[in-house]
C-alpha cells in the first residue's frame, strides 16, 4: 500500500483522498488553511457532499485518512503527491496558478527520492511542464514522474463519481508512472472503468474540453428554450425528442438560469483565453459564455416584466443559493448575480437555502435569511426558484399563493406544474414553457 499526500483539501481533495483511502492506502490530505484542518479534525466536514462524512469518518477510524496544516512533511513521507488546489479564475479571465505555483516549489523544496507528481486540479494546456520546471529549478537533481489526471467529479454526486467515474485520464510520458497509477487506479479498474492514458498536454485539453462542451450544450439548449418561448413551442418537449436521438443524449439538455458553479464559468473562460492567446479563437465557448450572462440576467427580467416593470420596494423571495441541489457551493451561481441585479433594481431579498445559506451568508450577509422556504415567502412580492431542491419541486402551490402578498412566481428550472399555477391564478414564467 502506498502512502498518498493530497495537498488542497478541498472538494476534490477531501473527496479523492477519503476515496483513495477507502482502496486501502495511507492518505494524508495537506491544506494552508489551518481553521479548515482543525475543523476536520475536531469530525466536521467543511463542505456538504452526501456520502462524504461516513466514508471520511470511517477511514479515519481505520488508520488510513489523516489531515495536516502542514505541507513540507507531508511531502516528504509520501510515494504519490496529488495537487488538487483551487485554480480560481484571475482578472483576465484566465486561471490563476499561483496556488499551483506554490505547491509546486514546495514539492520541489522538499522532494527527498523517487516520487509521483499529479495534478487533480484543472490547469491550462502547459501547466504540467511549467510545475515539472519549478520543481527542477528548486531541485535540479530531483528524481520524480509527472502525471494529469484531470477530475471529472460532480459536486453533489462527488463521491459516487468518484468510485464510478466514466474513465480514468492519466498523461504522462513515463512508463513507471502509468504503471504506478493503473495499481492505484485498479479497485476502479477491476470494476471495468476505461483509463485514457496519454500525453500531459493532451490530459490537460481532455479536461477542458469536456467541461467546455458541457458548458456549450447548457447555453445552446437555454438559447433554444429562449426561442421555444418566442414562437411559442415548449422546450421540454424539444429537449426529450433531441436526447432521444444518441447522438445527441438527453444530458445537460435542461434549460435554467445558467449554468454556474466552481468549474463551468471559469474553465470556459480559461479554455476562451487559451484560445486568444494561441490565435486560435474558440468562438463557440465565447458565445456560450456570453449566452449564459444574458440568460441570468433574462430571468431578473421576466420577474420585473411579471411585475408590471418595476420591482422597486418590493419584497422578492429566493429559493435556492446553491449554483445545484445537494451541495453547499455558492461560487459563480446564478444567485450570485441574479440577487445583486434584483437589489440594484430596489427590490429586498429573502432568502432560503436548505444547506448554502451559511456560504451565501459570507459574500451577503445584508439579505434577509430564513429557515425555511415557508417563511421565506410570507407577505413576498414575488418569488424567484434558482435551484431544484427536491422540497421546492413539491411546493404546495395553495399554501405558497396564501402566503405570498401577491402570486408572482418565476421557476427558473422548471420544476412547477404550470396547470397548477394557471388554476390557482398565478402570474408565472419559467423558461421556455410558455406554450403549455
Ligand atoms: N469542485 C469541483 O466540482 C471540481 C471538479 C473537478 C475538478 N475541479 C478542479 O479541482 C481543483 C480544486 O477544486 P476545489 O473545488 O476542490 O477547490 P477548493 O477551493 O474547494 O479547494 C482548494 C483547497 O486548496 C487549498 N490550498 C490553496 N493553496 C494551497 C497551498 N499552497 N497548499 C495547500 N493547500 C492549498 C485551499 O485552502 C482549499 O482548501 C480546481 O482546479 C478545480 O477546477 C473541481
Amino acid at each position: 500500500m502506498k502512502k498518498i499526500t493530497i495537498i488542497g483539501t478541498g472538494y476534490v481533495g477531501l473527496v479523492a483522498g477519503a476515496g483513495i483511502a477507502e482502496f486501502g492506502h495511507y492518505v494524508t490530505c495537506a491544506d494552508i488553511d489551518q481553521n479548515k484542518i482543525d475543523q476536520i479534525n475536531r469530525g466536521k466536514i467543511p463542505i456538504y457532499e452526501p456520502g462524504l462524512k461516513s466514508l471520511v469518518s470511517e477511514n479515519i477510524h481505520k488508520g488510513r485518512l489523516t489531515f495536516s496544516s502542514e505541507v513540507d512533511p507531508c511531502v516528504e513521507s509520501a510515494d504519490i503527491i496529488f495537487i488538487t488546489v483551487g485554480t480560481p479564475q484571475d482578472r483576465n479571465g484566465e486561471s490563476d496558478l499561483s496556488a499551483v505555483k506554490a505547491v509546486a516549489e514546495t514539492i520541489g523544496v522538499h522532494l527527498n527520492g523517487y516520487k509521483l507528481i499529479c495534478t487533480k486540479s484543472t490547469v491550462p494546456i502547459g501547466t504540467g511542464k511549467m510545475i515539472e520546471s519549478i520543481i527542477r529549478s528548486k531541485n535540479p537533481n530531483a528524481d520524480f514522474d509527472y502525471v494529469s489526471n484531470p477530475e471529472f467529479l460532480r459536486e453533489g454526486a462527488a463521491v459516487k463519481d468518484f468510485f464510478h467515474p466514466d474513465r480514468i485520464v492519466v498523461g504522462t510520458s513515463s512508463k513507471k508512472a502509468t504503471s504506478i497509477m493503473r495499481d492505484l487506479y485498479r479497485p476502479l479498474y477491476i470494476n471495468k472503468t476505461p483509463m485514457v492514458v496519454t500525453t500531459v498536454e493532451t490530459a490537460e485539453m481532455i479536461k477542458y474540453a469536456s467541461n467546455a462542451f458541457l458548458a456549450l450544450k447548457i447555453s445552446y439548449i437555454n438559447e433554444i428554450a429562449n426561442l421555444c418561448d418566442a414562437v411559442g413551442t415548449d422546450v421540454h418537449e424539444v429537449a426529450k425528442a433531441m436526447g432521444q436521438d444518441g447522438r445527441i443524449s438527453p444530458k445537460f439538455l435542461h434549460p435554467g438560469p445558467g449554468f454556474g458553479g466552481s468549474c463551468f464559468p471559469k474553465d470556459t473562460k480559461a479554455l476562451a483565453a487559451t484560445g486568444r492567446e494561441k490565435d486560435s479563437p474558440m468562438r463557440t465557448i465565447e458565445a456560450a459564455i456570453q449566452t449564459n450572462t444574458n440568460q441570468k440576467l433574462k430571468m431578473v427580467d421576466k420577474l420585473i416584466q411579471l411585475m408590471n416593470g418595476d420591482i422597486t420596494g418590493k419584497t422578492i423571495a429566493i429559493l435556492g443559493l446553491a449554483f445545484k441541489p445537494r451541495t453547499d457551493d455558492v461560487r459563480d451561481a446564478a444567485s450570485m448575480v441574479i440577487i445583486p441585479e434584483l437589489v440594484a433594481n430596489g427590490a429586498t431579498i429573502n432568502a432560503y437555502d436548505p444547506i448554502a445559506m451559511p456560504n451565501f451568508k459570507r459574500h451577503h450577509p445584508e439579505l434577509n435569511y430564513f429557515d425555511n422556504w415557508q417563511d421565506a415567502v410570507n407577505e413576498a412580492d414575488g418569488t424567484i426558484i434558482l435551484t431544484e431542491w427536491n422540497e421546492f419541486r413539491g411546493i404546495d402551490l395553495f399554501d405558497l399563493k396564501s402566503r405570498m402578498a401577491s402570486p408572482v412566481v418565476v421557476d427558473t428550472k422548471n420544476i412547477l406544474s404550470i396547470q397548477q399555477l394557471q388554476s390557482l391564478g398565478f402570474s408565472f414564467d419559467n423558461v421556455g414553457r410558455n406554450a403549455v
